[in-house]
């Protein structure tokens, strides 16, 4: 039975966004502590079917295993969680795109487990590189998913030119700025200096890239975009803000407080595990923030009309009729 009152579309997208947000979080930790190979086989666990692993030796056995295989668990729930979207997206009247979206989504979420998986299995830095980049990859397409359901089918309301085109160079700068990200948290130990200066260059050289696009977001939706459009690049600047904030506070955490900017300092250390709490907290909230900016983003982009096909010529008609109308 399909009520016209319940979205349900919209509410499963909805779950499965906090859900995988979640996920990524629990990823991130699995990173920071460097838990990745607690559990060195996959899809079991220590021999056992992964879902009957004992719960006293998950829950009460060392840290990194229960985060590694928590993981895991969670894991489940986001693919489970993303099969029934798909369902419910086929059985609803959704627009084609949001189908399209929900068919992407399963085949991200398979491949995400299937790339956690061989990370271990494979133990290497590489595959985890691949599965940082693509598990928010999967984040965005839920929240596109979710911003788009909400809407039900209606018109996105077209905005104004530039807003438009600034929304969705801010969402290809957030996933350029991760990928940079992932390759510094990644790093191999016995990755050449230079290499490492370019890395923390290019992240540098995004971040300003980000400032400077969600500033000109916040410029450009103040009026002829929809109060969607300017609550989220409000948001997203002051997000971007804390972002640099955790960003210089990560850097602190990993090779220690740049002291006066001596050229001793610019020398490359090994990478140190942020075992700390506080390190942790701060290395963690930077991953997980940068991704959350991304999903902050495609909500931005779809708000301010970025996908909808034509979005000068609708506004100049009036009509606003978006691609995924
Ligand atoms: C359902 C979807 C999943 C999502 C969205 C997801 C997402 C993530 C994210 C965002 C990270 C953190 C990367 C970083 O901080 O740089 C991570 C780490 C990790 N994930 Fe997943 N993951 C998923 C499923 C799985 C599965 C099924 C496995 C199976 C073993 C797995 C194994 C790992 C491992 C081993 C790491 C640590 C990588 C490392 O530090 O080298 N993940 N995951
Ligand atoms: C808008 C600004 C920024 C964004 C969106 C951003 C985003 C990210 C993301 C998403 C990651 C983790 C990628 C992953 O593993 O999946 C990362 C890592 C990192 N970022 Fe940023 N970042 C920004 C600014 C900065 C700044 C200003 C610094 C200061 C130097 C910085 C330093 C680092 C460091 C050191 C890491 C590696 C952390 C680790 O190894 O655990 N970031 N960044």
């Amino acid at each position: 039975m399909q009520s016209s009152t319940v979205n349900l579309p919209r509410i499963v997208a909805g779950t499965l966004v906090v859900v995988t947000g979640l996920q990524l979080c629990s990823g991130a930790l699995v990173t920071t502590y460097d838990a990745a190979m607690a559990v060195p086989d996959w899809p079991s666990t220590y021999g056992h079917n992964m879902f009957l692993f004992p719960l006293r030796e998950w829950l009460g056995g060392p840290f990194d295993l229960m985060l590694e295989h928590g993981h895991r668990l969670w894991g489940t729930v986001v693919g489970l969680l993303t099969l029934v979207l798909a369902g419910v997206c086929w059985k609803w009247p959704v627009a084609p795109a949001v189908r399209s979206l929900a068919v992407a989504a399963v085949a991200l979420v398979v491949l995400q487990g299937l790339v956690g998986g061989f990370r271990v299995l494979l133990d290497s830095q590489t595959v985890a590189k691949v599965h940082a980049c693509a598990g928010p990859l999967f984040f965005a397409v839920v929240v596109a998913i979710a911003a788009l359901a909400r809407r039900g089918g209606e018109a996105v309301r077209p905005s104004t030119p530039l807003a438009a085109r600034t929304a969705a160079g801010l969402v290809g700068a957030a996933y350029l700025q991760l990928v940079a990200g992932a390759q510094l948290r990644h790093l191999d130990a016995a990755v050449d200096p230079r290499t490492f200066h370019f890395l923390v260059g290019l992240h540098l050289l995004g971040a300003v890239a980000v400032v400077g696009l969600g500033a000109t977001a916040v410029a450009a939706t103040r009026s002829g975009a929809s109060r969607g459009a300017w609550g989220w690049s409000r948001a997203i600047l002051f997000l971007v803000g804390c972002q640099i904030v955790l960003g210089g506070g990560a850097w602190v955490a990993k090779y220690g407080a740049p002291s006066a900017l001596l050229p001793e300092a610019w020398r490359m250390s090994q990478p140190v595990v942020a075992r700390s709490g506080s390190g942790a907290v701060i290395v963690t909230g930077h991953a997980v923030l940068g991704m959350l900016l991304l999903g902050a983003a495609v909500a931005l982009a779809i708000a301010a009309g970025a996908l909808a096909r034509r979005p000068v010529a609708a506004a100049v008609r009036g009509v606003g009729k978006g691609a995924f109308a």
